[in-house]
């Protein structure tokens, strides 16, 4: 079978490492890929959101299962342009990626679910907004309705920020027409993690945990980037957490939006705020993370292909999954200056070394390759993840691959991992 995979990030590299492993697969095309994608996959350079054009390309190569990677096309409906053409295709349709496209139509999901989130109001009116903030205080968090890259949501530690905030998105239009409608929600404490399943709209085949890191500087400081790292399993989801998050999350959230006609077939990333035993839902994606795709993606030891195609002809009964079961880390590499502006076409060296290391993957992220030269071409450039029998075994390979690996200003987190080590520590007290 052909496959065609939508996406350029990390997340489509390790998509492309794996799905390139199966047996099924005699030819993987990726649009529109990158350096890394270019070693296992022919990239096509169609964008990821000309719908059409990816069709088009679909019908002529005779695909026979195309899998998307980021959620642009998927909210933009391209699972309906497919099928309605005949073609398979894994992911949600644009009614099920609702959930990650609209903030407000998840809170309003989730309360009529019951399923543990951050207190809210929704507004369409910056004045209403104010009035409520004020009424209610800080801290406080502002989000533009639609998406925004992971740009949209605003933490505020003060009524003056959150006043700010609610300015640059209703009055400035920062995020365009993603900022006309504002969640405003009470502000939560603990520690994130990130909960991705696979459903058919019916059955659910749970993935382990991971987490992410946020923001780009050690110790979590710095502004917000896409992810600058994460590992596998996360100790703050301890097996009874997972259940009931299972139960408690994603079975309802899935029964919901099949209540609603628009049953959910895909990966659903449930990002949650962990506190006391306690699981509380910040966000859903309608899609893998970027970047705990890389380390889960690294432990999967069934053939995921499979799994893909039964979620496209929408029945996953009879499919399990063999997972890894010891831990993997993936270190993000960026660019000078990112998640601020930053310059592309950094010449990159060492990737030959690092990729030799034992146990260890250099997904690409942000590169591209013109006349044999592999240069940068993104925020995030790489992601080195590695895979050890404990999770301080994983972040010791990982950093050494990454300290091989060098190019002009290039940043990354030097404690990715620490907070499983922590938990570790604590529960040996
Ligand atoms: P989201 O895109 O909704 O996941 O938000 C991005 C990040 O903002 C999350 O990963 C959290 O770090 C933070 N965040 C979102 N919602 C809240 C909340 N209610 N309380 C505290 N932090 C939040
Ligand atoms: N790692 C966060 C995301 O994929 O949205």
């Amino acid at each position: 079978m052909k496959v065609l995979l939508i996406g350029g990030g990390g997340r489509e590299h390790s998509l492309a490492w794996k799905i390139k492993q199966s047996p099924r697969v005699e030819k993987l095309f990726c649009a529109p890929g990158n350096a890394g994608i270019e070693q296992v996959a022919e990239c096509v350079g169609i964008a990821v959101d000309d719908i059409d054009e990816l069709a088009r390309f679909a019908k002529k190569e005779q695909i026979g299962l195309t899998v998307v990677g980021p959620e642009l096309p998927l909210t933009l409906g391209i699972v309906d342009a497919f099928q309605a053409e005949g073609l398979r295709i894994f992911g949600p349709d644009k009614n099920a990626a609702m959930l990650e496209a609209s903030k407000a139509f998840t809170k309003e999901l989730m309360k009529q679910k019951g399923i543990p989130s951050a207190f809210f109001s929704t507004f369409t009116d910056a004045q209403d907004a104010t009035r409520y903030i004020k009424e209610v205080g800080a801290p406080i968090v502002v989000k533009a309705d639609g998406l925004c890259g992971g740009k949209g949501v605003i933490v505020c530690q003060t009524v003056e920020e959150a006043l700010d905030a609610v300015n640059l998105i209703m009055i400035n239009e920062a995020f365009g027409n993603a900022g006309q409608k504002v969640v405003v929600e009470e502000c939560l404490v603990g520690e994130e993690a990130s909960f991705l399943v696979f459903t058919d709209g019916k059955h659910i085949l749970p993935m382990p945990s991971s987490q992410d890191h946020k923001p780009v500087y050690d110790g979590d400081q710095g502004p917000n980037t896409g992810g600058m790292g994460a590992y596998s399993p996360a100790p703050v989801v301890t097996p009874e957490m997972e259940e009931r998050v299972i139960e408690e999350v994603m079975k309802p959230t899935i029964e919901a939006m099949a209540e609603q006609g628009h049953p959910y077939r895909g990966v659903l990333y449930a990002g949650l705020m962990i506190e006391d035993d306690e699981a509380k839902v910040l966000e859903f994606n309608c899609r893998f993370g970027d970047p705990e795709a890389q380390p889960l993606l690294m432990r999967l030891k069934s053939d995921i292909v499979p799994v893909l195609e039964a979620i496209a002809d929408g029945d996953l009964s009879g499919i399990d999954l063999e997972w890894d079961p010891r831990a993997t880390v993936c270190v993000v590499m960026a660019a000078k200056g990112y998640p601020k502006s930053y310059k592309k076409g950094m010449e990159i060296s060492g990737l030959d070394k690092a990729g030799e290391m034992q146990d260890t993957v250099v997904f690409h992220a942000g590169t591209k390759n013109p006349e044999g030269k592999i240069l940068t071409d993104g925020g995030r450039v790489l992601g080195v993840t590695s895979v050890g029998d404990t999770i301080a075994e994983a972040i010791d390979l990982a950093y050494s691959a990454a300290e091989q690996i060098h190019w002009e200003g290039v940043h990354y987190r030097k404690d990715i991992g620490r907070k499983a080590l922590e938990h570790r520590h604590k529960a040996s007290d």
